[in-house]
């Protein structure tokens, strides 16, 4: 089975129950000592009649089931909400809104209670395996037992489909949102998310946890490459385009189709803003100052996905001045719900009720649920938040309003996508594995690749400039072992949810675009150890970083750089090329990396760099521009110091001499600037 880090997070933390409670039943949660169905009826008699905060006694025995009342497709949303939630009982209203992990939960307990929703964390695949078929055939049994509840009411399946359906194996891997930021290409963005969607539905699911809208500010934080760039009005104009594709343009026939997925605005909000770039951190400014960044900047892409449609929202793990997002009424609740007049649902992150305040799981929940959250990712006590949810309620701390107001959300939302007229294995899914992976997704990938690289440097050597003299070159040497690796070509989220390197899907590397680009008369040597002979005319050198996701992605300005080994491939390009004789050999480096590092000490030994960021499974789209007859597109979306020291202080006046790449920056082939204020002049390295 493959152990994604959830799993391997969540099989570690069942071990320690385990041994605790001396026996695991299924895979889900530990039984309590009566049968579930006891305990609920008991929950469900108790909570026939209750006295709320007010001391009134209210009742809430639900309305006779009659399924036709919902069931029906001609009645309009809002009147199906409502006959629905009126035959709910407070238990099954509990339900709807946790989302368990789906390894945490089996399918007798989805029927027991009618879980709302189930996600995959990352690399958390079926125990079949990590095909399209053990998917949907995964998938489907999670559906059916949901429908086999009382009131069937359908689950939702969510999954990190961020840059592709990327944890499915042989799944179309297109650059991370960094790259496509640098693209920028509305149109391209738009059919990518339709693409997806696409191989995501061929799996059964429904629902992906993306965007991200994100506008990092430092680069020091892990997740900057979720970000298309460093702009909040930027951020909006691509994050609408990618949820106009996953879910079609919100006033057409297509929306929330079978061949759509719900898509999620997230992280609400904030979270690029964080003291030091720290993931989950903390954005300390003033109250004032906030307001305004907050009514300016920050809700920029939140509207512009309300507007696209975008049903769902993420919060996000930060604080401001010191208070979890998870737990701040105003932001959730007023300014999200209010202000900008959000009607579908926030679903909180992993596990992230639980770090904010609160001396016990319940007032925890408590005040999560008040402030907004209306559906729980508590991927592994999803049982025991059911349980607080209700008592929460039963004891006034959550009034039934709240309740009412969060299911209500989550209900519209599943009939607004189609949930309730789902086929199960329908003809539209079984006809979407057909184009999986396929030649049009890869194509489409492919352009997407060759759009994001951005050209930051390319000296004239001679008459020529280095990029000029590479395409033209007979025998090049490609040095460096990301040269050929699928991996870290990839990047975080992919396979697994730290990603990793190696052959770890199927697409083509850097190395082998290369090569299938190169005309008969060209040769392309490969040496990963970066050893120049005296038969190469020029040598790309591909260098970066390794695959990260969140935290483990977080670095200090002393870590921001390339690789210790990439730099021992440079040392050796240079001791190689003297000992050959082939000092002024022109040497190209190509970064793979999920943001800008620290070059200055490189910068100066490269007659020409190109930022690839993190461009997926197709190393063709490289080749296309470097040896084929595209030109460079892509423009810098974030502000690249000379170290990053000075990352914290980049925006501000005074600073320019310590900009390596300003914002913008970016040239074609001959060595002009694509945009007007593309122009890069490289100035000196400061001391
Ligand atoms: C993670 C991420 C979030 C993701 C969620 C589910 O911690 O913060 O982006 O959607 O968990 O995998």
């Amino acid at each position: 089975m493959r152990i994604g880090r959830k799993n391997s997070r969540f099989m570690a933390m069942m071990m320690m129950l385990t041994m605790a409670a001396g026996s695991l039943s299924g895979c889900g949660s530990q039984k309590p000592e009566s049968t579930n169905t006891e305990v609920l009826q008991e929950q469900a008699d108790s909570s026939e009649t209750t006295t709320n905060a007010g001391g009134e006694t209210e009742s809430d025995e639900p309305q006779p089931l009659d399924k036709s009342l919902y069931m029906d497709a001609s009645k309009d949303v809002e009147e199906r909400v409502e006959a629905l939630l009126s035959m709910m009982t407070l238990e099954e209203k509990a339900a709807q809104m946790l989302q368990p992990e789906q390894s945490a939960i089996n399918l007798k307990e989805i029927s027991e209670y009618g879980i709302g929703s189930v996600l995959s964390g990352g690399g958390s695949a079926p125990l079949s395996g990590n095909t399209v078929d053990d998917w949907q055939a995964h998938v489907n049994e999670i559906k059916q037992a949901a429908l086999d509840s009382r009131l069937g009411i359908p689950i939702l399946y969510g999954i990190d489909a961020v840059h592709g359906n990327n944890n499915v194996y042989a799944a179309t891997v297109y650059p991370h949102n960094i790259g496509l930021g640098a693209a920028d290409d509305e149109e391209l963005v738009e059919k990518i998310g339709a693409a997806v969607a696409e191989e995501v539905r061929a799996t059964g699911i429904q629902w992906t946890f993306a965007p991200t809208l994100a506008n990092p500010q430092n680069e020091m934080w892990g997740r900057t490459y979720e970000g298309f760039g460093e702009d909040a009005d930027y951020v909006a104009k691509m994050g609408a385009a990618y949820i106009r594709g996953f879910q079609g343009d919100k006033d057409s026939a297509e929306y929330l189709d079978d061949k759509h997925v719900l898509a999620t605005a997230k992280h609400f909000l904030g979270e690029g803003y964080t003291t030091a770039g720290m993931n989950q951190g903390n954005v300390k400014m003033d109250e004032e100052a906030f307001e305004t960044l907050l009514r300016e900047q920050l809700v920029l892409p939140y509207q512009a996905a309300i507007d696209a449609g975008v049903r769902t929202v993420m919060a996000s793990y930060n604080s401001v001045n010191g208070l979890k997002m998870h737990e701040n009424g105003y932001l959730l609740t007023d300014v999200l719900k209010g202000d900008l007049g959000f009607s579908g649902f926030v679903i909180s992150d992993y596990n992230a009720v639980q770090q904010v305040s609160g001396s016990n799981y319940r007032e925890k929940i408590v005040n999560s649920v008040n402030a907004g959250v209306d559906m729980l990712m508590e991927v592994t006590s999803w049982k025991e938040c059911m349980d607080e949810i209700v008592a929460a309620v039963n004891e006034g701390s959550i009034s039934r309003e709240r309740i009412d107001d969060a299911v209500r959300r989550i209900l519209r939302v599943k009939f607004e996508a189609g949930l309730f007229e789902e086929e199960i294995s329908g003809t539209t899914e079984n006809s979407l594995k057909e184009i999986y992976g396929g030649d049009e997704h890869r194509a489409l990938a492919r352009q997407a690749v060759s759009e994001s690289l951005v050209l930051l440097k390319n000296d004239k050597i001679g008459e020529k400039t280095a990029m000029e003299i590479l395409a033209e070159s007979k025998n090049i040497l490609v040095a460096g072992s990301k040269a050929d690796d699928i991996g870290v070509q990839c990047g975080g989220w992919t396979i697994s949810w730290q990603g990793s390197t190696g052959n770890i899907t199927e697409g083509t590397t850097i190395l082998q675009g290369l090569q299938n680009a190169a005309g008969d008369d060209v040769t392309i040597e490969y040496s990963k150890d970066g050893e120049v002979n005296a038969g190469n005319d020029a040598v790309l050198v591909v260098i970066g970083e390794n695959p990260y996701v969140e935290t483990s992605g977080d670095r200090k300005p002393s870590n921001l750089t390339i690789m210790g080994s990439d730099k021992k491939v440079l040392d050796t390009i240079k001791e190689t090329a003297k000992a050959a004789g082939k000092e002024d050999i022109p040497v190209i480096a190509l970064m793979l990396a999920g943001r800008p590092v620290t070059i200055a000490n490189q910068i100066e030994d490269f007659d020409g760099l190109v930022m690839a960021w993190l461009p997926g499974t197709e190393g063709d789209g490289v080749a296309d521009v470097l040896l084929g007859d595209k030109e460079f597109r892509g423009t810098l979306k974030y502000t690249w110091t000379w170290d990053a020291q000075d990352i914290a202080d980049k925006f501000a006046d005074g600073n320019e001499d310590k900009i390596l790449f300003k914002k913008g920056s970016g040239l074609k082939k001959d060595g002009s600037s694509i945009s007007p204020d593309g122009t890069v002049t490289i100035g000196k390295k400061p001391e």
